[in-house]
């Protein structure tokens, strides 16, 4: 028999020994702590072991009720599926239906149910086969094979039970990989919930926060009597400690606006609408720092029961960090508005604020919803209290919303606040 050329390295061919194919597709797996790569290794070895000249793998998006093409092998993979496959499309149904891989060969008696539909969306996107990835009763995945070269009569014996075993090496590692990142994410947001509830946090970081002023008042109202006749110290003197009695008031005022902002006032708000007038306050400031502001709102937005004033304010903090975050060399800042339908079929609500500026590094992250965490200097024109993002916090959790960040240093940053569309 002549070799077939071999896609993955360090991997036997189709024909060869199955049983090896399956352990070192096992052993290459174990070690993937990154999805991407994992998903990347899967849908290659998937497409080798059915001779498929290319594949897609679909994931969750649970977020969006739908499943997206994460990786892809071969070279129309791309163009034969879809960028997304919505989880009632009748591929994923169907998988979700039977828990069994879906082959192109799979006789009309074997399509009952969902079946033919099925079939028919897996022969538009030129599949050989769909195969489930499954994890805890949900459907995390799927993987499409396609365009299957001719093969001996041997070879198509041994092929659905080599897929079959491969597909279950593929969807434990998917499942306890994906699982993993869930335990991680909420582990962390359970983190920031515990710190923002804690009055003592603030009480405490307030304290700290203007010890270093008052000792500095405190020694200019001690030195003053014996140095009244200095007139250089005197100046230069106030001129410290006046900065200082600001920064006190702005301090006070930042913790009242925490305080103020516990039980919002709900009314049915057009989002755009504010947005709109969000983006107008930054525009001089914006302006003056050579930021040019993209809008994008959407046409169909539905109206949100919210707090306006404190979804102003979320809006307007997260507007100037990222303006701050451009610095002066200017930069672009893309504000966009859409609509989310959760896999509960729940409507949602989404703002996304885009910035190109120094990004956030990744080890500040998890650090900048905490009080009082500002990398900005104490005073000056971009003058930080660490606060704002902490108030920002505070308001979307009593709307019950979310917030996410995402960030890349030296690129940008872009901060999605999504609320939920409650009925008025
Ligand atoms: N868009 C952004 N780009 C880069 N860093 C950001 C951005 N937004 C917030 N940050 C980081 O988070 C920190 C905390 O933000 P915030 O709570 O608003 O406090 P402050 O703006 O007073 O520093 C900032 O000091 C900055 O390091
Ligand atoms: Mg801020």
């Amino acid at each position: 028999m002549t070799p077939q050329p071999s896609q993955t390295k360090n991997l036997p061919t189709a024909s060869s020994e199955p049983l090896k194919i399956v352990t070192q597709f096992a052993a290459d797996l174990a070690p993937l702590t990154d999805l991407n790569a994992l998903g990347d290794h899967i849908i290659q070895t998937l497409c080798h072991a059915t001779a498929a000249a290319q594949g897609a793998l679909f994931l969750l998006d649970r977020e969006h009720a739908c499943y997206r093409r994460a990786n892809v092998t071969g070279p129309d993979a791309a163009t034969l599926s879809p960028a997304t496959l919505a989880a009632n499309h009748p591929l994923p149904r169907h998988l979700l239906a039977t828990n069994r891989i879906l082959a192109e060969t799979d006789a009309p008696d074997d399509l009952q149910k969902t079946g033919p539909d099925a079939h028919a969306a897996l022969e538009s996107m030129h599949g050989a086969y769909a195969v489930p990835h499954f994890g805890k009763g949900r459907l995390i995945g799927l993987s499409l094979l396609g365009a299957t070269a001719a093969s001996s009569p041997e070879a198509q014996t041994q092929t659905p039970p080599l897929l079959a075993a491969l597909a279950q090496i593929a969807t434990n590692a998917l499942d306890t990989l994906i699982q993993s990142q869930d335990l991680h994410r909420s582990l962390a947001l359970n983190k920031r919930t515990d710190r923002m509830k804690s009055l003592e946090t603030i009480a405490g970081g307030f304290a700290h926060e203007i010890r270093n002023p008052l000792t500095s008042i405190k020694t200019f109202i001690q030195l003053a009597p014996e140095r009244k006749d200095d007139p250089d110290f005197i100046q230069e003197f106030s001129k410290i400690v006046l900065g200082d009695v600001y920064r006190i008031e702005h301090l006070i005022q930042k913790i009242l606006d925490y305080s103020r902002y516990m039980e919002p006032t709900l009314a049915d708000e057009d989002v755009n609408d504010l947005v709109t007038s969000c983006v107008h306050f930054i525009d001089v400031k914006a302006d003056s720092r050579k930021v040019t502001i993209e809008k994008t709102l959407a046409p169909d937005l539905p109206r949100v029961m919210l707090d306006r004033q404190q979804i102003k304010q979320v809006l307007i903090n997260l507007l100037v960090n990222a303006v701050d975050a451009i610095g002066t060399q200017g930069g672009r800042l893309r504000v966009q508005t859409g609509k989310l339908v959760k896999p509960t079929g729940k409507v949602w609500v989404q703002i996304d604020i885009e910035d190109t500026g120094e990004g956030i590094q990744e080890d500040n992250l998890e650090h900048i919803f905490d009080p009082f965490f500002t990398t900005k200097p104490e005073t000056g024109e971009h003058e930080g209290t660490g606060l704002g993002l902490t108030i920002v916090h505070q308001i979307i959790q009593e709307h019950h919303g979310e917030i996410r960040v995402k960030s890349s240093v030296g690129v940008g940053t872009t901060f999605s606040v999504s609320l939920p569309v409650l009925p008025a």
